[in-house]
């Protein structure tokens, strides 16, 4: 390996990090900008599990995949941290909601929040999760069922469809058209294409600028606020309607819930704010994790063979219920496994307000911090064989617990994702429903499936498995 002295790691003890000096970031930007997992991976095998760069040459942030130090940041000293301006600028294109806001402004908000998404809230949309699921599946067997017992399927195409008719009929109850949700769907994904690019490749604003890119990528937000804007209104004039009976979904929760200091509802901006963050938050990233599970499923049989074993025993056939999840532990398994090897939050920044400390290092006031979940995720010091696809990892062993903070797919901490026990819940019944009808297969000679990391990390070209009709 290529040495040099200005660039040694410091020892264990030293106050001071090991540096990448801004020249070396440089000449990586464009590495980086394309393909940054392996760029991170090396960089961090060199020289520790914390160091300090330059992002594309040029914004100094410390990158760190140290469990203690991701913990300090998220949790014990959170109050310190804020997100990046990296994440604040996203706002302009999606508003406040609750993943860009900050301060005591997003506390309200989160408390406000927090209880619609209760465990008990969450077995309530386990109905339509199934429904959805269920729909989207049936052409599927029934293509198979012409075409000789098996069809072969785009998975992250399915995954994309399917996780996003959840999150927006878990929102907005509405049965929308095909067409509409597509568009709002696209809509979603090319804002998010474009902040991602406009920031890995900060040079390249000029641009972006002189091609009117910011103004068309702004049109395009104001298109996705106008269209949930009136699906709003129309909710709000339906539940003035004498003996209305508003459905039981997480819109509603938004207009029901009143702030405990004044009893007032949120204004229909915020609640439109809210809503849009949902459907960013709640669809990509449940998408990609049940890509990654079923290219990881389709690599290993057996242990599609064994979560079909258990619910077989357990179901005897019928659909899960909610309160069947716990006794079918094996397709948990699967899914936090699969989200371990391939985190769809893959990292996640933070900005320190004042000045801090942690174990002897000085944290001065602005420093950005890169806190790497891929690579907590792929240490050595806390996974055995961190490239296997082992679920059972996750089966409850006391003897090996999982270190706090290694493991952190929905974050940790105050922001933790509100999201998790809806996202957890979902990705369990759709393996569930997969494996019940299919078994899945994967189709040789296709190209190696990369990973894109993106705001989370998906696969770089979409792959195909084959569904075949359980016998
Ligand atoms: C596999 C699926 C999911 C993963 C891996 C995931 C991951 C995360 C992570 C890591 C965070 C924390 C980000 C940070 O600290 O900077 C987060 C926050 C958030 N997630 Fe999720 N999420 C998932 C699904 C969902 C779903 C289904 C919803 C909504 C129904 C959702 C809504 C949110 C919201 C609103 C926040 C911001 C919370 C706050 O800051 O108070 N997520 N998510």
């Amino acid at each position: 390996m290529e040495t040099l002295k200005t660039e040694q790691a410091a020892p264990k003890q030293a106050f001071l990090l090991p540096r990448v000096p801004r020249w070396r970031s440089l000449l990586r930007s464009f590495a980086l900008a394309k393909d940054p997992l392996p760029v991170l991976d090396a960089t961090l095998a060199r020289y520790g599990d914390t160091v300090e760069l330059f992002i594309g040459g040029v914004e100094k942030s410390i990158l760190t995949r140290d469990p203690g130090l991701t913990q300090h940041i998220l949790q014990k000293n959170h109050r310190n941290y804020a997100k990046s301006k990296f994440t604040q600028g996203f706002s302009r294109y999606i508003g406040h909601g609750l993943l860009t806001n900050e301060g005591p402004d997003w506390l309200r908000q989160r408390r406000l929040i927090q209880p619609g998404f209760h465990r008990q809230r969450v077995a309530g949309l386990t109905g339509l999760m199934q429904e959805l699921t269920a729909e989207t599946l049936a052409p599927l067997a029934a293509q198979a069922a012409s075409g000789g017992g098996a069809v072969a399927v785009p998975v992250h195409e399915l995954m994309t469809r399917l996780t996003f008719r959840i999150i927006a009929r878990s929102v907005f109850s509405t049965n929308f058209p095909e067409a509409e949700l597509d568009r709002l769907a696209g809509l979603i994904t090319e804002i998010q294409a474009f902040f991602v690019r406009s920031i890995r490749q900060p040079y390249l604003k000029p641009w972006f600028r002189l091609r009117g890119q910011f103004r068309y990528h702004d049109a395009l937000a104001a298109e996705l606020r106008a269209q949930l804007g009136g699906y709003i209104a129309r909710r709000q004039a339906a539940n003035q309607q004498p003996n209305a009976t508003p459905p039981d979904d997480l819109l509603q929760m938004l207009l029901d819930v009143r702030y405990e200091d004044t009893g007032e509802p949120m204004t229909s901006d915020r609640v439109l704010d809210e809503a849009l963050i949902l459907l960013i938050a709640g669809h990509e990233t449940s998408a990609n994790a049940l890509t990654w599970l079923t290219y990881l499923l389709a690599h290993h049989p057996g242990e599609a063979a064994a979560i079909r074993t258990e619910m077989n025993a357990v179901l005897a056939g019928r659909p899960p219920t909610f309160e069947d999840l716990p006794r079918l532990g094996k397709a948990l398994f699967a899914v936090q496994e699969a989200m371990r090897r391939y985190p769809p939050a893959w990292m996640v920044d933070r900005v320190a307000l004042a000045d801090d400390a942690y174990n002897g290092l000085h944290i001065p006031k602005g420093t950005l911090f890169s806190l790497y979940f891929y690579g907590l995720h792929h240490d050595e010091k806390y996974w055995d064989a961190p490239a296997e696809f082992r679920p059972a990892r996750f089966a409850p062993n006391p003897a090996r617990p999982v270190q706090p903070f290694a493991y952190v797919p929905f974050g940790g901490g105050p922001r933790l994702c509100i999201g998790m026990q809806f996202a957890l819940t979902e990705m369990q019944l759709v393996t569930l429903e997969l494996l019940r009808r299919f078994e899945v297969q994967w189709i040789a000679g296709q190209p190696p499936v990369t990973m894109q990391p993106l705001i989370t990390l998906r696969p770089r070209n979409d792959f195909q498995v084959r569904l075949r009709l359980v016998g």
